[in-house]
Order: structure tokens, then sequence, then C-alpha cells
């Protein structure tokens, strides 16, 4: 079982980092049409923020993924389940996601996408654990970056649940208690 903890980011600080990366997409774009492709579910609430803050021109879509592999060390094994609908070629793309972990699933993304011959590609995320990555991969617009919690709200979850919670909390297991 698991319990809701103390929050360790607030909601002030969240939008004050949404605001903080739309601002410097907006500048780096110029103007210029940036498709952003959310990686499901976790990216939904970030991206609902970014895309209403960007000032450029934006499309949208979405692609859920699956990793498998032990619970603590990731196998590196990554399952594309739905891909976008969008041809990318000479597109401005920027994937979209709530969190960094062992930073498998954007390594993964980032050479599919690649391969697809965007025009640029960058990689967002709300959170990041750097001291978790396992890959080097270095996020080019990186919101905040948290120690390695257990960590639920802000789109994401625990077993499904607390996606909707606007700050980010600590999750406790029962052998805390
Ligand atoms: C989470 C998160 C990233 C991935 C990060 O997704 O949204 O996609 O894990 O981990 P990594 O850096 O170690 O690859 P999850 O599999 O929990 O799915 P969800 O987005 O549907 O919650």
């Amino acid at each position: 079982m698991y319990r809701l903890g103390e929050i360790l980011v607030t909601r002030e600080r969240i939008r004050d980092m949404a605001e903080e990366t739309a601002a410097k997409i907006s500048a780096d774009y110029d103007g210029n049409e940036i498709l952003l492709v959310g990686v499901l579910k976790g990216a939904i609430v970030f991206l609902a923020d970014l895309c209403r803050m960007i000032t450029a021109p934006v499309i949208i879509d979405f692609i859920i993924v699956s990793s498998y592999g032990q619970e603590a060390s990731t196998s590196g094994v990554v399952l594309l389940r739905k891909d976008i609908d969008i041809n990318i070629e000479n597109k401005h793309v920027i994937l979209v996601e709530d969190i960094i972990d062992t930073g498998v699933t954007l390594s993964y993304l980032k050479n599919i996408f690649e391969y697809r011959g965007p025009a640029s590609l960058k990689i967002c995320t709300a959170f990041d654990k750097p001291s978790r990555h396992t890959v080097d991969l270095k996020p080019d617009y990186s919101g905040i970056q948290i120690p390695n919690e257990f960590v639920v709200g802000y789109g994401l979850d625990v077993a499904g649940m607390y996606r909707n919670l606007p700050d980010l909390h600590v999750v406790h297991t029962d052998i805390d208690e």
C-alpha cells in the first residue's frame, strides 16, 4: 500500500517552471510551428499547461510507450505501443515528458524520431532525476531537478492514481510507518 506524503514541489513553483519553459521555447522557435509530442500518460498535465503558454504556433500529438525490465533497473527495452499520426519530416519536434528517471524511454524515442528526419528535435521534461540517469541524455528544457524520491502528482501516478494532484508529492510505502 502507498500513502500520500508531503509536497516536494508546490503548484506555484511548477507554474513558474512551466511559464519559464514556455517563454524559452517561444523565444527559441521565433514564430516557427512546433509539434509537441506528449508521451502518455504522464505528460498530459504538463503538455496541457505548456501548449497554452507557448506563443509560437503549436500542433499536438501523442505516443504511448511501455518499458520492460526489472523494477529498479530497466532493461532498456522500450515498446512503442501507439505512434503519432503525423509525418515529422521537416517539422520542429519537441518530445514532452512528465519525468526523466533512468532516461531510457527518451533515449529510445530520440533515436526513433531522429531517424524520421525532423527539421529539429528537442526534449522537454517537467521533472528530472539526474542521479538516476543510466544513459547519457541531456534534456533541452529540463524543468525542475528533483532528488531520488517516489513522487506523484502533476501527471505522475502510482497504480494510476494521483495524476490530477496540482502539487508534486512524495509517496511513502507502508514500510515507512
Ligand atoms: C514514466 C514517465 C516516463 C518514464 C521515465 O512513464 O512518464 O515516460 O516513466 O522513465 P525512464 O526515464 O526511466 O525511462 P510510465 O512508464 O510510468 O508511464 P505513464 O506515463 O503512463 O505513467
